[in-house]
């Protein structure tokens, strides 16, 4: 079906924050948009792989000129995709060569916390390395990704350049008549923003406690990148990997595409949109039309009036395929009757942003969770002073279904598996949550610079028949 009248509600947008910079594409020459490359395992056998992850500073051509001092994970921006299978065990050593702590989270993935998860309980040291492993059982295929998780530099590290994306297929997902097809049909778009002082990055000079934003758009860490199009059909994985950005997707045709997947997973249905909005940091796949079009032609994928990247149309190689319009059979998780509905709130903007009324401290557990329970939460943004703002929540270790939003229907394009929910001012959205993985976990509003603040929480999901016990230390003393 297609959606025309867009659900998201204008008055939320962050267009209203005293803060906001609009995006504008500079007056750069074009270049070929990035593919980051796949990330190659050190060693496969059998259903087992080996990675190495390597967390390293280098230098990067953004803009004409200067060179730019850029982090990333096995390059020198962003980073390699990995792409793993439901299923496997992996093997993962991550060594750290920048010159401070950092640590890896598997954002999306649902492996135990609070170490293999990657949280701030998980510290690598400059010069130093982990090794972590975790077999995946994911529930569907997805786009994720890792980035870093030192409480309070998260949002720094991102904006240096630490972000990659992660892969997670299936046979579910190789059987679907989409576009699979790596860098060619199936393209991941990693969307984000910054601001450059002399072709460098000044994270200080940019900073805002509400969400550092840039006003130079990336995809994919290109500045006006466009992608040589040989395919009918795109398959574009949308990130937005921004500290605080909604990115509003649309083309600037105007045409009309089908989303696929959100956060985790397939949706029930697809859906076709002529725009989607994302927080930071849904994920969103959608699939473009372009027999349309004649060799020559070219698309641009826009955020409100700034072109992000341009598709040019070259001799098409395959044609385009019907996508079904049931992609995949989301379990119908029902509540547990045993279970107590949770209630968490966000509130506050500037320094004032509050999870429960506190400060995130990583010496204290905030709350429980039985394993394998399914328990309804109510995830509350209070703040609706002068429009207020949406506070992203993000969960670790878990997936959830949103049930309402203040009592309604959740928007379409929600009908899948999620890890982060944009939580409109003023709003209650229902969430069902459960856990098959243990640990001590995060929730978090993922306005990166909100939870560097403190406005996130951890949970602990026990299983009373193997209780343990856990070391909790802030950063600073481990
Ligand atoms: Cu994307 Cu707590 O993380
Ligand atoms: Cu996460
Ligand atoms: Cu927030």
């Amino acid at each position: 079906a297609f959606y025309q009248q867009y659900f998201y509600d204008e008055n939320v947008y962050d267009l209203h924050d005293g803060g906001y910079k609009k995006l504008a594409m500079p007056a750069v020459p074009e270049k070929a948009l990035a593919m980051p490359s796949v990330l190659q395992p050190d060693r496969v056998q059998g259903h087992e792989a080996w990675y190495t992850i390597v967390a390293q500073t280098g230098e990067t051509a953004i803009l004409p000129g200067k060179l730019t001092q850029t982090w990333g994970y096995n390059a020198s921006l962003l980073g390699q995709t990995l792409i793993l299978e439901d299923g496997w065990h992996y093997h993962v050593h991550i060594e750290n060569h920048l010159p401070e702590t950092t640590t890896l989270h598997w954002h999306g993935l649902n492996i135990p916390g609070p170490i293999t998860d990657g949280g701030p309980h998980a510290p690598i040291m400059p010069g130093e390395a982990r090794e972590i492993e975790f077999t995946l059982h994911q529930e569907g295929a997805q786009t994720d990704w890792m980035h870093p998780h030192p409480c309070p530099n998260t949002a720094r590290q991102v904006w240096q350049g630490l972000a990659a994306m992660v892969i997670v297929t299936d046979e579910h997902a190789k059987n679907l008549p989409i576009p699979q097809e790596y860098g060619v049909d199936d393209l991941p778009i990693i969307l984000q923003d910054r601001t450059y002082h002399d072709n460098q990055l000044d994270y200080e000079a940019d900073y805002d406690v509400d969400g550092t934003l840039g006003t130079v758009p990336l995809v994919n860490g290109t500045v006006n990148g466009v992608f040589k199009v040989t395919t009918a059909q795109l398959r574009l994985r949308l990130l937005n990997s921004a500290n605080r950005r909604e990115f509003r997707l649309h083309f600037d045709d105007g045409r009309r595409f089908t989303q696929i997947a959100g956060d985790c997973g397939f949706l029930e249905q697809a859906i076709d949109l002529d725009r989607l909005m994302l927080t930071v940091p849904e994920r969103a796949e959608i699939v473009v039309d372009f027999s349309d079009c004649q060799p020559g032609d070219r698309v641009q994928l826009m955020s409100d009036d700034a072109v992000l990247c341009t598709f040019e149309m070259d001799e098409f190689t395959k044609k385009a395929q019907a996508i079904p319009d049931h992609l995949f059979d989301v379990p119908k998780w029902q509540v547990d009757p045993d279970s107590q509905l949770q209630t968490t709130v966000m509130s506050g903007m500037d320094d004032e942003v509050l999870l429960d009324g506190k400060r995130f401290d990583m010496t204290r557990i905030d709350r429980q969770q039985l394993f394998r329970q399914t328990v309804d939460w109510e995830v509350k943004n209070t703040n609706d002073a002068c429009g207020g703002m949406i506070h992203p929540f993000h969960m670790h270790g878990c997936h959830f279904q949103i049930i309402s939003r203040n009592g309604q229907v959740p928007y379409p394009n929600e009908t899948g598996f999620k890890d982060t929910v944009g939580v409109n001012a003023g709003e209650t959205v229902r969430i069902r949550v459960c856990f098959d993985v243990l640990g001590i976990f995060m929730y978090h509003c993922h306005i990166l610079e909100h939870e560097d603040t403190g406005m996130m929480a951890q949970i602990e999901v026990y299983d009373p028949k193997h209780p343990k016990t856990y070391d909790l230390k802030p950063m600073h003393e481990m």
